[in-house]
């Protein structure tokens, strides 16, 4: 078993916090003073290219550059300073700069600051590029699933290898972060079967699998050990991904995990680690449900003041049940809590007929029902703890959603009746405009939510400097 010590290497790697806590200020700062936005039809490239992040002597990186003669890692820094300096400047002039139309505009209360995200984005689609190492055998790597509740992972995956996104790097010279495309899903699926007993569900297999995956790449090319792994991540969805790390922490201790339980109370680090929306999708589908067919009730038709179908699993959702189960005692018809639905149709009619979709946590943080919600229009409710909620960066999450906390359950109708007429219309609008930042789209389009992925690994990316 190949084991990758963390060694400082002759290109030495030192994270700039500064910049870090700089970024996410920018963006979490000041959100929207001024909503006037300016289109200046002209190439950042060719501009004067200031360095971005003060050039600190922690950073140990020399700053002065020569274009023509610079080695691929001093070419992707140079880039990537440019891009944080437009966005700086985006920050700065209250307006952003493209070389092309924009077809989108982010505005109002949902983003922490619709201008540093605009440029950023505008920045991403320009500059970024993905390797994604070719290493290993399907079905463990390369291989994930690609509908269901995991399906994310195998549609980010497919996305990525399928030769069409634009954000593929052809070598990985020009690239700014490094895919491992092992899935954690496959893993389970393959190596776990079958169990039979506790000792079964020991995790030393799926440790080393991964940690073998690393060894072969940061042996075989100089990438992993130039950064250790700072600008390298993984995509899963699965309950048990946070834990393809804990064996050896110090290996993954700059690692990006891009994960769908992103649990701060199980070592997920917002800033580094990226938190991944859970997506139902049933099978030859690409959205939970198919616009055309979906239920989408005006306000004034939702006659259901909360809803909420699905398994008992986990702590919280049990209290829910205590509480809110529908039987024979409980039949309020404005808080419907549902274990079983005969089908589907029923589901997603309830969903588009409800003003409030409850989104408890169920065996682990994230739950499909967020998207589901958002997509059918439902204001969704937030029932977690700890759970770091995906885009976060981006999107306030408190404009469109309702929290109601764990030891709150049983307060929920008055919670949710306190919400004002007013209030509720405005979320229901937000949520209705946020609704494109959690579409899959095949292949991604601008600010779906492959982008917005791709979006929190840029950022992340953009707070390192090799
Ligand atoms: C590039 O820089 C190195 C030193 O960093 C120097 O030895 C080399 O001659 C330069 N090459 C060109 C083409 O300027
Ligand atoms: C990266 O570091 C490991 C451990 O020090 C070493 O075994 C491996 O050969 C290095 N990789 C390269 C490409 O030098
Ligand atoms: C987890 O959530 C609980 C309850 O909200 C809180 O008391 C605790 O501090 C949180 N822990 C972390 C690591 O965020
Ligand atoms: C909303 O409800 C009204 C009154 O019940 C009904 O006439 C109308 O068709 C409904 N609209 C939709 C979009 O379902
Ligand atoms: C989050 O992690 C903590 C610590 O492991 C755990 O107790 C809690 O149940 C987790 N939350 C969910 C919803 O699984």
């Amino acid at each position: 078993m190949a084991v990758v010590e963390q060694k400082m290497s002759c290109h030495v790697l030192t994270l700039v916090p500064i910049f870090l806590l700089l970024v996410y200020a920018l963006f979490a700062v000041s959100p929207f003073i001024d909503r006037k936005l300016s289109v200046t039809k002209s190439s950042t490239a060719t501009a004067a290219a200031p360095t971005a992040a003060p050039p600190s002597a922690a950073a140990g990186v020399t700053v002065l550059y020569s274009r023509r003669n610079a080695s691929g890692v001093e070419r992707i820094e140079e880039e990537l300073a440019r891009a944080r300096a437009a966005i700086r400047e985006a920050i700065r002039s209250r307006s952003y700069r493209s070389y092309k139309e924009e077809g989108f505009v982010p505005l109002g209360a949902v983003y922490r600051n619709p201008i540093a995200f605009q440029q950023s984005h505008i920045e991403m689609v320009k500059r970024f590029k993905v390797w994604t190492y070719k290493e290993g055998e399907r079905p463990l790597v390369h291989r994930a699933p690609m509908n269901n509740i995991y399906s994310i992972e195998g549609q980010f995956l497919d996305e990525m290898e399928s030769g069409k996104s634009p954000f593929r790097a052809q070598t990985p010279d020009e690239a700014h972060v490094f895919y491992l495309p092992f899935s954690v899903a496959s893993i389970i699926h393959f190596i776990y079967q079958p169990i039979l007993s506790k000792k079964d569900y020991d995790r030393g297999r799926l440790h080393r699998i991964v940690d073998d995956y690393v060894g072969v790449v940061a042996g075989k090319y100089p990438y992993w050990n130039r950064s250790q792994g700072a600008d390298h991540f993984m995509v899963s969805c699965h309950d048990w991904a946070p834990e393809v790390s804990t064996a050896n922490p110090k290996l993954y201790s700059k690692f990006i995990r891009v994960l769908c339980n992103a649990n701060t109370s199980e070592g997920f680090r917002p800033n580094r680690d990226a938190a991944l929306p859970e997506l139902y999708l049933q099978y030859g589908q690409l959205g939970p449900t198919p616009t055309q067919s979906r239920t989408d009730c005006p306000p004034s038709n939702r006659t259901i003041l909360a809803f909420f179908s699905g398994g008992a699993h986990g702590y919280i959702r049990r209290l829910l049940f205590d509480h809110w189960k529908k039987d024979n005692d409980n039949s309020d018809p404005q808080v419907q809590v549902f274990e079983h639905l005969p089908n589907r149709a029923i589901y997603t009619a309830k969903m588009g007929s409800s003003k409030f979709c409850l989104c408890p946590s169920g065996y682990e943080v994230a739950s499909p029902r967020i998207v589901e919600a958002i997509n059918h229009g439902c204001v969704p409710v937030l029932i977690s703890a700890n759970y770091s909620l995906p885009f976060a960066e981006v999107l306030d999450w408190s404009e469109f959603t309702v929290s109601v906390p764990v030891e709150r359950i049983g307060e929920m109708k008055e919670i949710l009746e306190g919400v004002s007429e007013e209030r509720y219309l405005e979320m229901y609008e937000r949520v209705k405009g946020v609704r494109r930042h959690f579409v899959l789209n095949r292949p991604a389009k601008a600010y779906d939510l492959l982008h917005m992925v791709l979006h929190s690994l840029w950022l992340r990316r953009l707070n390192v400097r090799l």
